[in-house]
């Protein structure tokens, strides 16, 4: 065998482990206890695909990888070590689109060159060139509209004018007849600049009209964009492990998505078209009188927590809010001591973003063991003496179930009105995300306890040792 043939072998093979170790990876992610390996095995393949390419004797010197790895590694760390776990949304944006941007470039790049040498390029890679130059494209521009909105630079309401729909429906029949022209006639560099032009002016459109808090959603769909693009961009260089990775990257986004969709109740077509949720939602509007509320003080909750057999917590967007993630621990633990079961209950959209409530309270180094999904957690509502809500509101409301009127209607829910008693932790009778009262508290089993989350923990720690 000859050494540019063995070293071939070599690089497959290192590219056949980099496959390996992403799949396990994704794997390992999924549950929360080997979440960490995962990350950390998928960084290995990651190193490994580097160093592999490093050595493959690719068009681009050793150098010029060397610096674009460095680069993009420090870039990498220092970004992940600074950004606040309530940033970390605008970090994936900002992320997913770098990404998109790089494989629309790297496609660019060779399809320019192939004009420049007058080589040109077979219809299939012009085919793989086009769709990975406009999906690319997109999800650069739709991911910056997305952190802009997420960062606040820009507002987070839908942004639409008379006419937009007709506009991006325009601008994606130019986009087709561009790609066309690339790949049916060759068609030079100009066709190829206007399709990115066009592709990059879809993804604003497409990303202006959707709310501030719906992002999360729409990140993931650009994300499997992004995914989709790199691909498109590994048959276009023929290498081998950018599909495997382009491909899992487009089947998790989508998986992800369509999650997030059900979970929500709502499908991707609401979510891209129907302009819900500008800027977190909360708060707008006062919500309906439903008949009367009971209030309840520090110690009468302390009480009714510290004699009960089980308590459940429901953590939502509100603990976020209130950071009082290390303070519900302190409470459990307290109650813990007393003999008092304490388990977590797990709603697959709590919060704003996916995994939000489970990232919370590992920080707070809650165990694992006692985090519940929705559907372990639900039938255990009925033998549950004191069900205690922390700023959790939509995922929590029974309307769900029978209001066919709701926006949520439909949505699953934890069944905490099935409870002996709830406690509700939260400021005002304000709704949450979806806009939209909570018939939970006019519940006669319920207790609302007025205040910051934070402010009500911490004084139920102290009341709770001086029962
Ligand atoms: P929400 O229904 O949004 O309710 C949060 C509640 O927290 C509010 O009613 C608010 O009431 C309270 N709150 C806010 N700040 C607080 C503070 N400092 N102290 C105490 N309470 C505070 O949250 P949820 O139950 O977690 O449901 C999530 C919602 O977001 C769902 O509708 C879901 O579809 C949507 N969503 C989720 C995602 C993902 S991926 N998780 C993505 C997009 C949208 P007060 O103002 O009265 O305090």
């Amino acid at each position: 065998m000859s050494e540019a043939a063995a070293s071939a072998t070599w690089v497959t093979l290192a590219y056949l482990v980099t496959g390996i170790c992403f799949i396990l990876g994704l794997k390992w992610l999924s549950s929360p206890g080997r979440a960490r390996q995962g990350n950390q095995i998928a960084a290995v393949g990651m190193l490994l695909a580097l160093l592999a390419t490093l050595f493959s004797g690719a068009i681009l010197t050793f150098w010029d990888i060397l610096i674009g790895v460095v680069v993009g590694a420090v870039l990498g760390a220092v970004g992940a070590r600074m950004v606040k776990m309530t940033a970390m949304p605008q970090m994936v944006a900002i992320f997913n689109g770098a990404g998109g941007g790089a494989a629309a470039l790297v496609s660019m790049m060779d399809f320019l060159r192939g004009e420049q040498t007058g080589m040109g390029s077979s219809p299939d890679v012009s085919i793989a060139v086009a769709l990975s130059t406009v999906i690319g494209s997109v999800s650069f521009a739709g991911s910056i509209i997305a952190f802009a909105k997420l960062q606040e630079i820009m507002s987070g309401r839908p942004v639409s004018f008379p006419g937009m729909r007709i506009l991006s429906g325009l601008v994606l029949l130019f986009i087709i007849v561009m790609a066309v022209t690339v790949v049916a006639f060759n068609g030079g560099d100009a066709v190829l600049y206007a399709m990115v032009a066009g592709a990059l002016a879809l993804g604003f459109l497409m990303v202006l009209p959707i709310g501030g808090a719906d992002m999360p959603v729409v990140i993931s769909l650009l994300n499997s964009f992004t995914g989709l693009a790199a691909a498109f961009t590994g048959f276009v260089l023929g290498n081998n492990v950018l599909i495997i990775s382009g491909a899992l990257v487009g089947a998790s986004g989508t998986l992800l998505t369509q999650l997030m969709s059900k979970a929500m109740n709502r499908s991707l077509l609401n979510v891209l078209f129907a302009g819900v949720g500008g800027g977190g939602g909360e708060g707008a509007v006062a919500a309906a009188e439903g008949g009367s509320v009971r209030s309840a003080s520090v110690d009468d909750v302390a009480t009714m927590l510290a004699y009960a057999n089980q308590v459940i917590v429901v953590p939502g967007y509100g603990l976020a809010v209130a950071q009082a993630q290390h303070n519900a621990r302190e409470l459990a633990d307290a109650l813990e001591k007393r003999g008092v079961t304490v388990k977590y209950a797990i709603h697959p959209v709590a919060g704003r973003m996916p995994g939000h409530m489970n990232v919370l309270l590992a920080e707070a180094n809650v165990p694992y063991t006692q985090l519940y999904e929705m559907e372990q957690i639900n039938p255990e509502f009925p033998r549950t003496d004191v069900v205690l809500v922390i700023g959790a509101n939509d995922v929590t409301n029974p309307a769900a179930r029978t209001v066919r009127e709701s926006p949520i209607y439909g949505m699953p829910i934890l069944d905490v009105d099935r409870a002996k008693s709830i406690v509700v932790l939260k400021r005002s009778m304000k709704p949450g995300f979806a806009g939209v009262d909570n018939p939970l508290y006019y519940d006669p089993k319920t207790y609302m306890l007025f205040g910051d989350a934070k402010d009500s923990v911490v004084k139920l720690v102290g009341a709770v040792a001086k029962v």
